[in-house]
């Protein structure tokens, strides 16, 4: 007798895993009749995000070029771009060594000369194989980022000409 109640209870409480999975609904993407579309809509024209107006101010205006935002751009740099990238921005990153194509290093003379815009419109909006980090990497964190690639690019062709006076002195006396 025991053994069937328990039976019974465990074959009652087996339907209770079905809840919400049995019942009419769209999946993700599905055709759907009513909409005459995907059950995924759009949004209605005119829609906006609540932060996409901050975002666009964020994107045109740069932020003043200090050694926080460097220090920002090179975390940043470190986490979202350096897997291909590579630490010294060769292209080298070990995600390319393991197959992605290889992109141009930050040191080619194009992308010494290219202007920042460039370097903020490319993680803004991928470029060839490389996809957008617009969802990952707020604008002004774009900005730090495109500043510390310039260090980069400047870390291998600067002279000690481009040195203050002041610093000068400090660097010659290094050993
Ligand atoms: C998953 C790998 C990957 C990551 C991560 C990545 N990139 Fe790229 N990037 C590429 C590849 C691949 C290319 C070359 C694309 C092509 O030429 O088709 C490229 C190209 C570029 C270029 C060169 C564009 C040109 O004019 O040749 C710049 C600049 C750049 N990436 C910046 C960044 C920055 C900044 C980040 C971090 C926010 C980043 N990338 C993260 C793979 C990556």
């Amino acid at each position: 007798m025991r053994t069937l109640v328990l039976l019974l209870a465990a074959l009652a409480l087996a339907g209770c895993d079905q809840n919400m999975e049995i019942q009419p609904k769209y999946g993700e993407y599905a055709k759907a009749p009513l909409f005459r579309s995907s059950s995924a809509r759009n949004p209605p024209a005119g829609a906006m995000a609540r932060d996409a107006l901050a975002r666009q101010q964020e994107a045109t205006q740069r932020p003043p070029l200090t050694a926080g935002l460097l220090d920002r751009g090179r975390q940043r740099f470190a986490i979202f771009c350096s897997p291909c990238h590579g630490a010294g921005g060769d292209g080298n990153g070990i995600i390319v060594q393991r197959g992605m194509p290889h992109p141009t290093s930050y040191h080619d003379p194009r992308l010494v000369a290219a202007d920042d815009q460039h370097f903020f419109d490319v993680i803004s909006d991928g470029y060839g194989a490389m996809y957008s980090y617009a969802s990952r990497v707020p604008p002004r964190d774009r900005w730090a980022i495109v500043a510390y690639i310039r260090a980069l690019q400047l870390s291998r062709r600067a002279s000690l000409d481009d040195v203050p006076p002041g610093q000068r002195a400090r660097l010659e006396a290094m050993p």
